[in-house]
Parts: structure tokens; sequence; C-alpha cells
């Protein structure tokens, strides 16, 4: 089972809280995300293997450690992850950037990909897929097993909110890939929103309806 690690530092809380509320502004909430994106990439950069180094000091030797470099791809599932991708790359900066675009067939309800941009070199570098809102888990499944069926390795799920019955969906479908959140919510409702949640996350991101 993957893990699922929440972010809640307060910070990140604090910004989330400003983030539902309704009366935020476009302006306002996109930079917020950007901000919650950038803060969460302390954790989903936990990881990163380190290489030991000597560096010269203006008094003596020291050994010190620095990233050994990891081959990182982000990939944004359209629109609203876009929201979130330049706060990672703030730490990320050598991240390459795909993008999955997926919508909701109104008859089956089942997620279709409408584009899939991939670096050239995605199946080298290791995957972290964001979708801000991880209601159902439809396209975060779907975008993760396109991903794995052209030979990537998506091994981190980045959100802002889950519903408990997203988690619960990409737990089951891909038990290898860890959910990164900065809040868990109560539930689904009938209309598939995230409750309480912060509405469409496209929507408040972009100034649509
Ligand atoms: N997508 C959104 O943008 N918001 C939700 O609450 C659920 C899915």
């Amino acid at each position: 089972m993957g893990r699922l690690v929440i972010c809640d530092h307060p910070l990140i809380q604090h910004k989330v809280t400003i983030i539902r509320d309704k009366t935020t502004n476009t302006k306002h909430f996109r930079e917020l995300v950007d901000e919650v994106a950038m803060l969460m990439g302390y954790e989903l950069t936990r990881d990163l293997p380190l290489e030991e180094v000597t560096v010269e000091t203006p008094v003596s030797k020291a050994a010190g450690k620095t990233i050994a470099g990891r081959m990182v791809g982000l990939i944004p599932i359209l629109r609203a992850g876009l929201g979130m991708v330049d706060g990672v790359l703030q730490l990320l900066p050598s991240a390459k950037v795909g993008h999955v675009g997926m919508y909701r067939d109104e008859e089956t309800l089942q997620p279709v990909e409408y584009y899939v941009s991939l670096p050239t070199d995605v199946t080298e570098r290791e995957l972290i897929v964001i979708d801000p809102m991880l209601a159902t888990g439809g396209s975060a499944n779907a975008a993760i097993s396109l991903l794995k069926k052209r030979g990537c390795r998506p091994t981190k799920l980045m959100c802002l909110i889950a519903a408990p019955e997203g988690v619960k969906a990409v737990q089951e479908a891909h038990p290898d890939v860890d959910i990164y959140l900065a809040a868990l919510d109560e539930k689904l409702n009938e209309q598939g929103y995230i409750v309480p949640g912060l509405g469409d996350a496209g929507d408040r991101l972009y100034g649509t309806k």
C-alpha cells in the first residue's frame, strides 16, 4: 500500500483555509495554491538521495552533502493541475513537465484522455502526478495507468484536497504510488464535489464558471 502523507504544516493549513474561503479572489487563490505547492514540495522531496562531498570553508575542510540528482518529471492533469506546477518547480527547477488532459464522458462517467504530451526522456524519470482535487480518483487513476502503460514510473500523486473515496480508489488501483495531500476532507456530495472542499479548482484558479 502506498503511503498517505498529509502535509499539515501550520503554514499549509493557514493557506488552505484561505484558499477554501469563497470570498478569496482569483489572484489571491492562484498565489496561495502556488505557495502551498511549494511548501508541499518539502515533503515531496524528502527522499531525494544525497551524496557526500567536501568543500573548503574559509577555516578548514568540511564534509557535507548535496543532492545526488534524481531525474524528476511533473505531470499535471489539465487544467487545475497547472496551478501547482510552478510552486514545485521552485524547488525542483530541473524537473521536466508533461501534461495529461482528461474529461469525464457524460454517459459512461469514465475519464477520457484528450491530450497527452510527455518529456522525451519520461521513462527515465520518477514522475509526480499533480491533481489538486482528488474526488472519485477517476482522473488520477486513469492518468497513472496511462503513464504506466507507456513504461513510465509514476511514484507520487500530489493533491491539494482529497475525499476519502478518492484516496481509497487510488490506493486500491495503484498501491505503488504515494499520495501527498494538504487536507483530507469528509466526503463527496452527489455532484462529485469534495465537501467542504473549495468548489471547482479550475474555475477558481482561472476565474471561469
Ligand atoms: N474537482 C474540483 O475542482 N472540485 C471538487 O470538489 C471535485 C473535483
